[in-house]
């Protein structure tokens, strides 16, 4: 039987129908708008997902025979907060994972239940993007919201709620919201109680590969789904990309470059860095863990850049020339490594790892006469990566030193940034065949959930095969020396960055 699968992600649904061998046999991708209402806000209407994803499956199922499809596998943008009433309507706009605003919050969940406890219990310090903190803003700051409010589910999930009528979540996804303890994968009572919530607002949490529910008869007139075909649990997006890049396996590790980057290893334990700078989360594989270091805008910035800063390449592009991403990169190839002196920092909507700070900013350090767009869109990608040696160096702390590391995500399609990774991570790295990200690692979580793949690891070898292998090269020495000033600028500009947003936060900057 086939499987779907299904990623509600943060600008586009992105539905798969893949064969029981793996092979994609097709792809749809509506796309959608996220709001960014006020500074450190990002929201989005769920009522837009379920359009999108109602769309994408009509499309997949065009010409094919929906009885083929044996389960759905659903992922998602993880830690967003969507508040349903008592009747399953939404309350108000889902507040995102890349929404900043509950920093306070954070301070007050810790201090209520204490620093300790949270990283015992959760695995992690309360973050803004966390889910936990933003129910307390709105307890705070909407009231009226806070009164109706009978589910809390994570954008994946409502998407269940639509397509089956349950309410069910998945350990992965779960990890996310500051609720869970992740040690035995159960809801936190502790944590529920200490914040006086009723835990009736969570729904059933189960392994990834678990069938929660089934396509309902409502759900399968509006999509062409037959009723009761099984949808199984899926995961987190970091959980069902890196199961679907073949990290499941104690020690494997991943580096994703998507509009977030994320550097993940797999393990057998549940452990925690002692100062909480990794996340700590399960993992889509049943009974494992994962350390996660994740960074806020990482392909985001080179878009950024792009949009913002090159307008030129973009226009050339819709003229009918050259791709604005490959015109860039070939410029920034003819830069020597260190793009003489130009540092970019990449902190352009704050950061997560290893600085879990708000009001973290983007920067170009070194700039010079001699600097122009080739130097800054090459600093622009070192800064990246060695924001992502961050996580890496971390991990390395801690014992996790893989032999190669896998890349994928939509910036690994440039060679200059693949050969910097290998560079500056100074390890092996490989590319896969699965290029369809989280939504391929859902399908596969389908297949393993209906039977027809028996477990993760078995379906992982099955399916997944490493196409491309990089090692580093002559650069290393130099970037070596970079990154470590790379790492001191942050601690030097930190409280510069708070006393700036104190200034525009009070509106005076405008
Ligand atoms: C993970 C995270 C992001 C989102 C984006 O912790 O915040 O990767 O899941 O999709």
């Amino acid at each position: 039987m086939n499987t779907i699968g299904l990623d509600i992600g943060t600008s586009s649904v992105k539905a798969l129908l893949v064969s029981p061998t793996g092979e994609v046999l097709k792809v749809s991708s509506p796309e959608y708008p996220f709001q960014n209402p006020q500074p450190l806000w990002a929201e989005t209407n769920p009522e837009v997902w379920w359009e999108a994803t109602q769309q994408a499956i009509h499309s997949l199922l065009e010409n094919k025979d929906p009885h083929s499809i044996g389960g759905i596998g659903l992922t998602g943008q993880m830690h967003g907060l969507v508040a349903l009433d008592g009747k399953g309507d939404v309350l108000r706009p889902c507040i995102m994972w890349n929404d900043q605003r509950s920093f306070a919050e954070c301070k007050e969940m810790t201090s209520v239940i204490g620093k300790e406890d949270v990283l015992r219990i959760t695995g992690n310090p309360v973050l803004a993007g966390f889910t936990a903190p933003k129910i307390l803003w709105i307890q705070k700051n909407e009231p009226e919201v806070f009164a109706k409010i009978d589910k809390i589910v994570l954008p994946k999930d409502y998407i269940r709620y639509k397509l089956t009528g349950e309410f069910f979540t998945d350990v992965s996804d779960a990890s996310g919201m500051s609720l869970l303890n992740v040690g035995s994968r159960s809801w936190s009572e502790e944590i529920m109680d200490a914040l006086g919530w009723p835990k009736e607002w969570l729904a059933e949490v189960t392994e990834s590969t678990e069938v929660s529910s089934k396509i309902s008869k409502t759900a399968s007139v509006l999509t062409g789904l037959p009723a009761g075909t099984p949808v199984v649990a899926g995961g987190g997006d970091c959980a069902a990309q890196a199961v679907g890049s073949s990290i499941v396996e104690e020690g494997k590790v991943s580096v994703t470059l998507g509009t977030s980057g994320v550097v993940f290893a797999q393990s057998d334990e549940y452990r925690v860095e002692p100062k909480g700078k990794l996340h700590s989360f399960c993992h889509a594989v049943p009974g494992k863990w994962h350390m996660m270091g994740v960074m806020l805008s990482a392909a985001g910035s080179f878009q950024w850049f792009k949009n913002e800063l090159a307008k030129d390449h973009s226009r050339i592009e819709e003229e009918g020339g050259a791709n604005a991403y490959d015109s860039l990169t070939n410029q920034a190839s003819d830069i020597k490594p260190g793009s003489e002196g130009c540092i970019f920092l990449p902190y352009l909507s704050g950061e997560r790892t290893p600085h879990p700070d708000p009001h973290a900013r983007g920067a170009f350090i070194g700039l010079s006469l001699r600097h122009g767009i080739g130097h800054m869109a090459r600093s622009v990608l070192e800064g990246v990566s060695f924001g992502l040696n961050d996580s890496l160096t971390l991990m390395r702390g801690l014992g996790i030193n893989p032999s190669n590391i896998i890349l994928s995500g939509g910036g690994t399609s440039s060679s200059l940034w693949k050969q910097m990774l290998s560079d500056i991570f100074q390890s092996e790295c490989t590319l896969v065949n699965a290029k369809e990200g989280a939504a391929y690692g859902a399908a596969l979580l389908a297949s393993v959930g209906i039977g027809v793949q028996k477990t993760v690891e078995q379906a992982s070898k099955n399916w997944i095969r490493e196409t491309e292998n990089i090692s580093p090269g002559k650069n290393v020495n130099t970037y070596n020396e970079f990154y470590s000033h790379y790492r001191n600028l942050y601690p030097s500009l930190k409280d510069h960055f708070h006393l700036i947003s104190q200034i525009t936060e009070k509106g005076e900057g405008e």
